[in-house]
């Protein structure tokens, strides 16, 4: 059926094809394929050590893979460096927040906003400033998006560390990306941050036509508000599917879930 859908005979907005990480004798990403087309929003889960930050890395550019190529728009962007992945809207977040503590809230997603500002012509994606949605425009729009508009002016250091998981997310915002990748942005909240950070990810992806790839080790939470899972563990990728088949897929649960759902249901 989905593959009558119209959207589906465009190009991916990025394709990993057989990418392999190796760090010495250690394969951290084993030949994954994996395709994220415009507004999806896509999950990944697996256990410690899966190999999902580095797959992350390989995708934003941050690492070089050993081998496979990565496409954005159908270009193979294979071993350029990171501004080259920027400059073609993909933007992440860090599993350990990275914000500049000594500039203001404010002041750190003003850089992401000179970044978009610099962009070659070609890879300005809103056209016109007018085009661009308005949470987006400014640094204000931005800060009351992530909620963070109270903290604006107090230095990024001292907020609190889901504040700043939040700015994190507004920086890589001001970049104004196609495709976010979030790595592990609700670990150490409380369950109703959890929650809340849930609908700020829908929110970007409905009302930004953003692609979102989430990595979490809430993993309940996520199979609630994705639309599709990839499943990596010891560096392959064992599911890619709906949540409602990969929780039922065995090898799934051999490797993973079992154990995070006899947590969750703890
Ligand atoms: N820079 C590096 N040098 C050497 N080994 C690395 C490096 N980065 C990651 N690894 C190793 O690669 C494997 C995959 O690590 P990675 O951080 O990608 O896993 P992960 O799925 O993100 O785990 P977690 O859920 O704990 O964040 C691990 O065995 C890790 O120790
Ligand atoms: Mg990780």
């Amino acid at each position: 059926m989905s593959e009558l859908h119209p959207e589906n005979h465009l190009p991916p907005l990025f394709e990993a094809i057989e990418v392999t990480v190796r760090f010495g004798g250690l394969t951290a990403v084993d030949g994954v394929d994996a395709a994220f087309r415009s507004g999806e929003l896509v999950g990944i889960i697996g256990p410690n050590g899966a190999g999902k930050t580095t797959f992350f890395n390989a995708i934003s550019g941050v690492t070089r893979a050993t081998s496979g190529k990565l496409l954005a728009d159908g270009q193979d962007l294979s071993g350029k460096s990171p501004h080259r992945y920027a400059a073609h809207g993909i933007a992440r977040t860090f599993q350990t927040p990275r914000v500049f503590g000594d500039m203001l809230v404010r002041e750190n997603i003003e850089f992401g906003l000179k970044f978009a500002g610099r962009r070659p012509k070609q890879w300005v994606f809103w056209g016109e400033e007018k085009q661009v949605p308005w949470a987006l425009r400014t640094p204000d729009s931005i800060l009351a998006l992530i909620g963070l508009q109270a903290q604006a002016d107090l230095p990024a250091a001292a907020i609190t560390p889901s504040q700043q998981r939040l700015l994190e997310i507004g920086m890589a915002l001001a970049t104004r990306p196609r495709m976010l990748l979030l790595d592990e942005v609700a670990a150490g909240l409380t369950e109703a941050e959890i929650e809340n950070m849930a609908q700020l990810i829908r929110r970007m992806r409905d009302e930004l036509d953003l692609t979102v790839v989430w990595i979490e080790h809430a993993v309940t939470t996520l199979l609630r508000h994705v639309e599709r899972v990839i499943v990596l563990h010891q560096g392959r990728k064992i599911a890619d599917g709906p949540p409602a088949e990969v929780v039922r897929n065995p090898e799934v649960i051999e490797a993973y879930l079992g154990d995070e759902m006899d947590e969750a249901h703890a």
